[in-house]
């Protein structure tokens, strides 16, 4: 193959400067990022509390790229359609988290946002033989969800392949795309076994706010990860 494929690089604010979080977004985009990555915990999904819709709402001028919310929330319901109104464009939840899963993944799209699932590293993917069709992003943790800067999981290796023969034969069979997304971990040291695998999409938090973006460290680390996810 001549042309590299797309990779969309979605920093996790989780780890930005949130004294500033304006700044930091719009230098982000202004680096050459894909999609903003917006976690949202609770404190009961997970151990760790964060940012929510009004958050959201804020940062939402500074920047024209997608806004990629994660719910490590528990139930997502009613928190949904807050975020669609702040300005979320993409909403993924962790399907433990819901009820109904299928309901609430119809609701994200009636709500005019694209609809993903989340697995944790030792969540199976069984649900997947069911809702396909209603799915635009694929979310594969490549750490226990609750916290920026831990190590990747390399057993996500193996579900991302699984996951990626899932989507090829889906859209093969006519199926809609299906962006697959990992989050946890990605560095450039381990970004092209990760893309190799078959993500489309790397979160990277601490790998890109741990540059301090005062001489350009954002666009370096961004640039560093897509030419360690392509090595010739
Ligand atoms: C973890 C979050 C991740 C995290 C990624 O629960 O969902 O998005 O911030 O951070 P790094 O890249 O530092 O592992
Ligand atoms: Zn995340």
């Amino acid at each position: 193959m001549s042309s590299t494929p797309t990779l969309r690089l979605a920093p996790s604010i989780l780890s930005a400067d949130f004294s500033r979080l304006g700044d930091e977004v719009r230098a982000i985009e202004a680096a050459g990022c894909d999609l903003v990555h917006f976690d949202v915990m609770d404190n009961h999904y997970v151990p760790n509390l964060t940012i929510g819709p009004l958050v959201c709402e804020a940062i939402r001028p500074h920047v024209s790229i997608p806004i990629d919310v994660h719910l490590m929330v528990e139930p997502v319901d009613a928190i949904i359609p807050l975020f669609a109104k702040a300005g979320a464009n993409i909403i993924t939840f962790h399907p433990e988290a819901s009820k109904h899963v299928d309901r609430t993944l119809s609701m994200i799209r009636e709500l005019g946002c694209k609809a993903g699932l989340v697995f944790n590293p030792a969540t199976s993917l069984d649900c997947l033989d069911y809702v396909m069709d209603k799915l635009d992003m694929i979310l594969l943790m490549s750490v226990n969800p609750g916290f920026g800067g831990q190590k990747f999981i390399p057993s996500t290796l193996g579900k991302l392949r699984q996951v990626r023969a899932r989507i090829d034969a889906h859209v093969a069979a006519g199926g809609q795309p299906i962006w697959l997304e990992v989050d946890g971990g990605v560095k450039t040291d381990n970004i092209a076994e990760i893309v190799a695998a078959g993500a489309d999409t790397c979160v990277a938090g601490s790998a890109v706010f741990g540059a301090p973006d005062a001489d350009g460290g954002y666009k370096t680390v961004m640039q560093a990860l897509r030419t360690a996810a392509h090595p010739a």
